[in-house]
């Protein structure tokens, strides 16, 4: 069964270090260092912005009485807030894994019990919750060491009618709660990860992937069930591109009888220029 996602998001440019996207009726212009090439839309197009990003300025610009429009998809629906950061509560370029996400834990066809590490505002942790079903229920464990972050993801969990899923929130380091639970003797069919170059954990233990991957995949190496389903591992460092993220996950000892698949993450342009947002490698079982 493959089920499309439909979002009203749309890149509608980028190009010059910066990224003009839509959703729903308002047009956000932000930040892109990656997008080094010419743009394709006039330059009073990228004026009719309804909020901008001011990478010199280092703010937000935004209409008087703006309201933010939240984004959907499908019937996920997820508030978006003008963070310091310029980020807005979402990352667009997981599209591909929320589809294979949707389809993978579908086509399991069982009960699955699922880890999102680094989950942020909790856009995988709903599309995989979202994916089970009254008979084959998916279990969700969130973690984000941003209380921010996680209250956050709670809200989105409620705009999306699904505070009655079985979703458990963590707040905390990854690698300090991922030794709890090996210490717990929990496992999981299904690992989702996405770590930052850097972040920083709670009580000021900092993350740094250079550092702290091998740690993290030692961990998950234990926190495999018999039967895993899937692991994704994605990036958006680029000293951690497709063949080292595949080459993390070949060291899995448990993960037998599955394939390896590596992908670009990039975000569908309308006009043509795709913006690449990183990379993946995901593990699936043999069906
Ligand atoms: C790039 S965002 C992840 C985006 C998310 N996967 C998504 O698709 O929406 C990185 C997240 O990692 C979290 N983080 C950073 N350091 C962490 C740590 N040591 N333990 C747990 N979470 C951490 C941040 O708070 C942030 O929410």
């Amino acid at each position: 069964m493959k089920k499309s996602i439909k979002c009203n998001y749309k890149l509608l440019d980028c190009g010059e270090f910066e990224k003009l996207e839509q959703i729903g009726e308002t047009i956000f212009r932000r930040p892109a260092l990656q997008a080094t090439w010419k743009r394709k839309l006039a330059t009073d197009i990228w004026q009719q912005y309804q909020a901008k990003f001011d990478q010199y300025k280092n703010k937000w610009q935004v209409e008087p009485e703006m309201k933010l429009p939240n984004f959907k998809c499908n019937h996920l629906t997820f508030e978006l807030k003008l963070s310091p950061n310029r980020q807005i509560g979402i990352f667009p370029e997981q599209f591909a894994n929320w589809q294979w996400l949707q389809k993978t834990i579908s086509q399991a066809n069982r009960p699955l019990n699922i880890l999102n590490g680094f989950a942020y505002t909790g856009t995988s942790t709903l599309f995989a919750s979202a994916a089970g079903t009254s008979t084959n229920p998916t279990s969700v464990t969130h973690i984000d060491a941003a209380s921010s972050s996680v209250k956050w993801a709670k809200q989105n969990c409620q705009l999306s009618h699904l505070e009655n899923n079985h979703i458990r929130w963590y707040i905390d380091d990854i690698i300090n709660f991922l030794t709890r639970e090996v210490k717990r003797g929990n496992t999981y069919d299904g690992i989702i990860l996405d770590p930052p170059a850097f972040g920083r954990g709670k009580k000021g233990v900092t993350w740094k992937i250079s550092k702290d991957l091998p740690k993290l995949m030692h961990l998950i190496d234990q926190l495999l069930s018999e039967d895993p389903e899937f692991v994704i591992l994605s990036c958006h460092d680029k000293n951690f591109g497709k063949r080292e993220l595949r080459s993390e996950l070949s060291k899995l000892q448990n993960l037998k009888n599955g394939k390896i698949e590596t992908l670009n993450l990039t975000i569908k342009s309308a006009n043509g220029n795709d913006l690449p947002a990183g990379e993946c490698a995901r593990w699936q079982k043999h069906k």
